[in-house]
């Protein structure tokens, strides 16, 4: 459990209480120092290490590849890879993610950006008809709705910059399990089900997911040949293999001859950003999140802005939900108006998270009623599946990732030949700009598709961090991915358990539509009945949301602690010590 005590200080003071003169420097001084420095090293360094994913087989994976002498960023490949074969209505090479790093031995943070990108054919209103209405789907099924995907092009840059095995060894245990198979699970076959006819409608993909046209029964198993062939050509020949070459032309070729408009070109042009994340101050903790173009950090750091003017432990459990509520309705408002990428638009990030604007908006929140959010402006949420992992290796290396094809088997199309299912994250740019696309959604212009510009993500893969300890923590979810992070990391400063961060009830409110969304189960009717008397409108959700995967290494008590979320099948592993 994360402590709430500070530690002592690293200073130390003479047991008499004399003050001591300072020692003078010299060789025989610097030489103990020298000799005394991995001893002081490793009194930072964690007892265990731990990955927390979403599936079973990803986290022994990646705990093998620790075991074989990788660092936290191999296993992070061996995970993302694994999880492109074992959970392809989540994340796969077909799509992109964001891999937030820590080097332990520098200190070095890190954002790999992976996100896909607009093709060059891409054109603004490329998903409205001639009278400029959205047409339905087109966002979202088939190759029209894929951007170009950034995985491969990330999984190899972290290997060749932050590995320390090579990548053909990272990809090995992916490799194997696509030519094994795996067992389809009940969530496989429900998330099958909600795309049955996305994946009916392109052939390759019908015979690498279902069965004679049908989800597969339960047990059934899922062996991708294809899947195997091109991680293997990506293992010989790193990112080229994939983005040039004989790959590069059968997806292009397969997208093209499906009404789709990549070329060769874009994936030859796919660049790999690093990016800065974003980092902030909440009640003693640092906390370092997503950079755009995700939208997480900068929402979630908007919240804690405004969070930390209110001391919310003293609250009564209605005023507590009532002003987080009020505070996700703002943020949420902000990522509406103003968030792009930030490489094609000016976005005015400074103002955003400075304390003076968390001011001005908490000045705006009455505890008595609810704000009407169309008393305030403009808003997008995103998908519905992805999926994310949490690691920390023995030498304190961190990873958070939260990897995306968008919504549940991405497009549903399957380049023939290749095994790889392309995402549908195009879904993620505002389609028309101000108006809602046809999921109800509007975006800001901020966000409107430009060829080569990538859309605006609401993955939060976070780290906090404090003399008490270090968590990792993130979650799939779409819109509400962001104030699930925010639950969750509001649990570890309380000094919660690791399981209690996963597992707890949850509620989001995302500005519009004008309601707070509640888990099944998650308030009670007198909580129900006060937050109505303010004018909340509430929705109770039928089914519980999210998959957080989460560790701590509490530093007073050198003790790992990982959980996955109850909610999901995922796998919590710590080595031994
Ligand atoms: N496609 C989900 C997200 O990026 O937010």
């Amino acid at each position: 459990m994360p402590s709430m005590n500070a530690l002592p200080p690293t200073s130390k003071s003479s047991p008499d209480g004399s003050v001591k003169k300072a020692p003078v420097l010299h060789w025989g001084f610097f030489v103990l120092w020298l000799l005394l420095l991995p001893v002081a090293h490793a009194e930072g360094q964690p007892p265990a290490a731990a990955i927390a994913s979403a599936h079973p087989a990803a986290s022994k994976a990646g705990m093998e590849i620790l075991q074989a002498g990788g660092n936290a960023f191999d296993a992070a490949v061996t995970v993302s890879a694994v999880l492109a074969v074992v959970e392809p209505y989540s994340s796969g090479l077909g799509g992109g993610g964001f891999w937030l790093l820590h080097r332990a031995s520098d200190g070095k943070e890190v954002m790999i950006d992976g996100r896909e990108t607009a093709p060059l054919a891409a054109t603004r209103d490329m998903y409205l008809d001639s009278r400029g209405q959205p047409v339905a789907r087109a966002s979202i099924d088939g190759p029209l709705a894929a951007g170009i995907p950034g995985t491969v092009a990330a999984l190899a840059h972290i290997s060749k910059h932050y590995g320390r095995l090579p990548l053909k060894q990272s990809l090995l245990p992916a490799i194997r399990l696509a030519k094994e198979g795996f067992a389809v699970n009940e969530h496989y076959r429900r998330m099958a089900a909600f795309r049955i006819d996305a994946l009916r409608a392109s052939k390759s993909a019908a015979q690498q997911f279902l069965k004679a046209g049908e989800v597969p029964p339960l047990g059934h198993i899922i062996r991708q040949n294809d899947l195997a062939n091109t991680l293997q050509t990506i293992a010989e020949q790193g990112r080229q293999g994939f983005y040039a070459g004989k790959l590069a032309q059968q997806m292009v070729q397969a997208v093209r001859t499906h009404g789709g408009i990549w070329s060769e070109k874009d994936l030859l042009a796919y660049q790999v950003r690093e990016r800065k994340p974003l980092v902030g101050h909440y009640r003693g903790w640092r906390v370092v999140s997503a950079a755009l173009p995700s939208s997480g950090g900068v929402v979630l750091l908007e919240m804690l802005n405004m969070l930390a003017l209110r001391d919310i432990d003293s609250m009564a459990e209605a005023d507590r939900i009532h002003y987080l509520v009020e505070v996700m309705r703002r943020a949420y408002r902000d990522r509406a108006r103003w968030l792009g990428d930030a490489d094609f638009v000016d976005i005015p990030l400074k103002r955003l998270l400075s304390k003076e604007y968390a001011r001005q908006l908490f000045a705006s929140i009455s505890m008595q009623k609810a704000t009407p959010s169309q008393s305030l402006a403009g808003f997008k949420p995103a998908g519905r599946d992805t999926t994310h992992f949490s690691i920390l290796d023995k030498q304190g290396n961190r990873v958070a990732a939260t990897l995306s094809i968008n919504y549940p088997f991405g497009s549903g199309f399957v380049a023939a030949g290749t095994g790889v299912l392309l995402n549908d994250e195009m879904d993620d740019f505002s389609i028309k700009p101000g108006v809602a696309n046809v999921y109800g959604l509007v975006g800001a212009e901020a966000n409107a598709i430009e060829p080569g510009k990538r859309m605006l993500s609401s993955m939060s893969p976070t780290f906090l961090d404090s003399e008490h300890g270090v968590a990792i923590l993130g979650t799939p979810g779409g819109s509400r991915i962001i104030t699930m992070v925010l639950l969750g990391l509001l649990q570890a400063v309380e000094g919660n358990t690791v399981g209690q961060w996963v597992s707890q009830p949850r509620f989001h409110h995302q500005y519009l539509p004008d309601e707070i969304q509640v888990e099944p189960g998650a308030f009670s009717e007198k909580l129900q009945q006060e937050l109505k008397q303010r004018g909340h409108r509430l929705s109770i959700k039928e089914r519980p949301w999210g998959n957080m995967q989460a560790l701590y290494w509490n530093r007073k008590d050198n003790e790992v602690e990982v959980a996955s979320d109850p909610r999901g099948g995922g796998l919590a592993i710590k080595s031994a010590k």
